[in-house]
């Protein structure tokens, strides 16, 4: 396609249509032109392509393959695997006519109530950037596009097309664009969709900030834009800030806004025509890559979903090893959810999945278990026939297992969750089995984090997540011990709702919502605070065990801009082959800034064998040791010593080195007559100066050896606080003038600055 050529050819009117869709999923084809249309379809974890000659946004969509959800499949830590479910999906859509899968979700788990944590990988950027980049370089290395989503701060569903995420610029930098950042310049998808909320007061589909200053200017991106589906306020300001495209279709109301602004002077051509050229540069990549004969085959994306689950479950429970089962026992299956599983969540994304394995029907070909329903679905009612069957299987047998979770009214696209309990009927079904067997194993079906009153009682917990249409056959596999369990968790499970850094300020007021947690989400706040969870960030077990030794670094020193080499070496101690997921965190506990105890800054799964062992090998950069600094609004590494820590957890470390890392370029520093003792004194020479004048003047430091090194140390603590300037009011000391203090402040801001020049 020559976009130069098109370009100059069309009409205002024709470039003004092109900025919004037609019906519900495609672009808008011009004839004359020769632009074809293209189709996006939901997304994320399969393919919601709707009946395309109705066009509508309720129609039933082809039958296709409902993978595990977000909330699962970060809990992979696995990249490799993650870009093979981008493949499988892109194969799909490829073969479907479709040009973009309209995802993945980026937001970050602020509070585990969001109904829509699900499509969202973690509460920790680096792995959520991580895991977003593999599913985006899978899908696009099929030849069609994804949408990463939903830019920015869509961390709640409670009036999600109005409310003002507010929000203070460093949290913004480190934690909820950093979710997207890696993503962005590493991947590059070659669409990205805006939210619907506010951004500290500015609509996102209308922010220039987040569409052009940052997504653009900073991070380079070179894609298009796209609106959530109804995100748009005011068309012209969107086109201003940088959104190309609005869908779905405004009925050709906004196009006509963007007609009457150019011709007002209200806007500028070439910013429409910037939008243009992206919009054709999208359709155009689709055309060029597109391809007639891929054909996907159900079955084996389905087990490809089985496989991929497999490797999200999470153990977290597993005493007395009453996992894996053993068959020769006597076995119950209880729960409506070992029948009809709760695989995947309502909404936008929700798959018409052309078959579904239950746990139930999976364990026929392992070995013969009783079955009781225990509870409805529908209604949080206990139901004293089925509770009470359930109770008589329970007793009958040797091992219970438990198939609980939240069920599609208790979480979704569109509302929140307002409690972490799962249903009182399916907690009193757990009570009562309980009581009755004490070989009792829970196996949870949940989007998000759960309370579990029960997690002391009971001998085995499995978090399932919504693990996708084969979720049955995954647990089936890892409860028998065909496959090992290893995943980790991607969040925090709080013991309480209350325990979550969100609680107070969620989900906000009327339009409104703070985020005064700042950076502290998910375990950086549990750290801090020093809170217990149920279950930490990064945690999970397996049927083997793991040994971690020989922590080495390549060297002591570096300056920000190189790069340096960690390795640890990871044992299979166990008896069986398993997978590890080994996390690095990076810790500044001298920082001058308010910062975490430790942040995520690396992972690795790795598979062994028994008795096997590996070297593992990760690369720490300048952005490993940084924060956003808003004096220079950038990302700055301070000076001082970095502790690295390796561990299976985030409350489980197992290793630790460190390393001095120098500071990005100084940093400007403006002192004043406000300035306080201890703002002059917080650098070595600015130190040495401030007691070189209070000798001067006399004041508290004599210039003769007869201040002892405590007199001096209390006057120096004294002026800690003070500002120079209530230096001259609080003292009768005629030497020490405002003058003379100017002088010194005059002084200190040469010399301290002098290196930067
Ligand atoms: C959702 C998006 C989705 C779009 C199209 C919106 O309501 O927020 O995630 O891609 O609808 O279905």
């Amino acid at each position: 396609m020559n976009i130069d050529k098109i370009l100059e050819e069309m009409t205002l009117e024709e470039k003004a249509s092109l900025c919004s869709g037609e019906g519900f999923w495609h672009t808008k084809p011009i004839e004359r032109l020769d632009i074809q249309k293209i189709m996006m379809s939901d997304g994320p974890h399969g393919l919601r392509k709707v009946n395309e000659e109705r066009d509508c946004v309720t129609d039933e969509s082809i039958e296709a393959v409902c993978f595990p959800t977000a909330s699962a499949l970060a809990c992979s830590f696995d990249r490799d695997l993650i870009e093979k479910l981008g493949k499988a999906l892109g194969d799909e859509c490829q073969a479907e006519g479709v040009a973009v899968i309209l995802g993945p979700g980026a937001n970050i788990k602020r509070s585990p109530l969001c109904g829509r944590n699900f499509e969202y990988f973690s509460e920790d950027p680096y792995l959520s950037t991580e895991i977003a980049s593999a599913y985006i370089k899978g899908v696009q290395s099929r030849g069609v596009g994804t949408s990463l989503k939903h830019f920015a701060l869509n961390n709640q569903e409670n009036r999600r097309m109005s409310i003002s995420a507010e929000v203070d610029e460093r949290t913004l930098r480190e934690i909820y664009l950093a979710s997207f950042e890696g993503a962005v310049k590493n991947a590059k998808p070659w669409a990205v969709m805006c939210s619907y909320n506010r951004v500290n007061g500015v609509y996102a589909s209308e922010n220039p900030k987040l569409l052009s200053d940052i997504l653009r200017n900073e991070w380079g991106y070179k894609g298009l834009t796209v609106s959530d589906w109804g995100a748009v306020d005011n068309r012209v300001n969107g086109i201003k800030a940088g959104l190309d495209l609005e869908m779905p279709s405004s009925q050709g109301k906004n196009d006509k806004f963007i007609v009457e602004a150019v011709r007002l002077g209200k806007l500028y051509i070439k910013d429409v025509d910037k939008c243009v050229r992206r919009i054709l540069e999208l359709i155009d990549k689709y055309e060029d890559g597109k391809k007639s004969n891929v054909i996907w085959d159900k079955e084996k994306h389905h087990k490809l979903a089985a496989k991929i689950e497999s490797e999200c479950m999470v153990l977290l429970k597993n005493e007395d090893n009453i996992l894996p089962l053993d068959r020769s026992k006597k076995i119950a299956f209880i729960g409506k959810f070992a029948e009809s599983p709760r695989y995947q969540g309502g909404g936008s994304s929700h798959i018409n999945s052309y078959k579904v394995t239950s746990a139930l029907k999976a364990v026929k070909d392992i070995c013969k278990v009783t079955y009781a329903e225990g509870y409805k679905i529908d209604e949080d009612k206990t139901d004293d026939k089925l509770l009470s069957e359930a109770v008589q299987a329970a007793k009958n047998c040797e091992i219970a297992v438990l198939f609980v979770g939240l069920p599609d009214l208790f979480e979704s696209e569109g509302y929140d969750r307002s409690h972490l309990r799962l249903p009182e009927c399916q907690l009193e079904l757990i009570k009562k089995v309980r009581e009755v067997n004490e070989n009792t194993v829970v196996v949870l079906h949940n989007g998000s984090a759960v309370e579990m009153p029960f997690a002391e009682d009971v001998k085995g917990i499995l978090e399932a997540y919504l693990g996708g249409q084969a979720v049955g056959q995954a647990e089936v596999d890892i409860l028998f011990g065909k496959k090992n369990p290893c995943g980790k968790l991607a969040e925090t499970f709080p013991r309480k709702l209350s325990d979550n850094p969100s609680y107070l300020n969620f989900p906000g007021e009327s339009d409104r919502v703070r985020y005064q947690e700042g950076i502290f989400v998910g375990y950086r706040y549990y750290d801090k605070k020093e809170i217990e969870p149920l279950y930490p960030f990064g945690y999970g077990l397996s049927y083997t065990s793991f040994e971690y030794k020989n922590i080495d670094i390549s060297k002591n020193e570096m300056n920000d801009d190189e790069e340096v080499t960690v390795t640890v070496t990871v044992k299979n101690t166990g008896k069986v082959k398993g997978k590890e997921i080994v996390q690095l965190y990076v810790s500044n506990e001298q920082s001058s800034v308010i910062r975490p105890i430790k942040e995520l800054k690396g992972f690795e799964k790795v598979t062994l064998n028994p008795g096997e062992e590996k070297k593992i090998v990760f690369v720490l950069d300048k952005r490993s040791f940084a924060y956003y600094n808003t004096d220079i609004s950038d990302w700055y590494t301070e000076y001082g010593k970095y502790n690295i820590l390796v561990g299976a957890s985030s409350r489980d470390i197992r290793l630790k080195t460190y390393i001095y890392v120098a500071p990005t370029n100084k940093i400007r520093v403006e002192y004043t007559l406000n300035s306080t003792g201890g703002d002059v004194m917080s650098t070595e020479t600015g130190k040495e100066l401030f007691k070189e004048f209070l000798k001067d003047v006399n004041a508290g430091i004599n210039s003769g050896s007869d201040t002892s090194e405590s007199d001096e140390q209390m006057t120096l603590a004294m002026y800690n606080e003070l500002p120079l300037r209530a230096m001259v009011s609080f003292s009768d000391n005629e030497n020490l003038t405002r003058e003379k203090l100017s002088q010194l402040v005059r002084r200190l801001n040469i010399v301290i600055n002098s290196d930067l020049f």
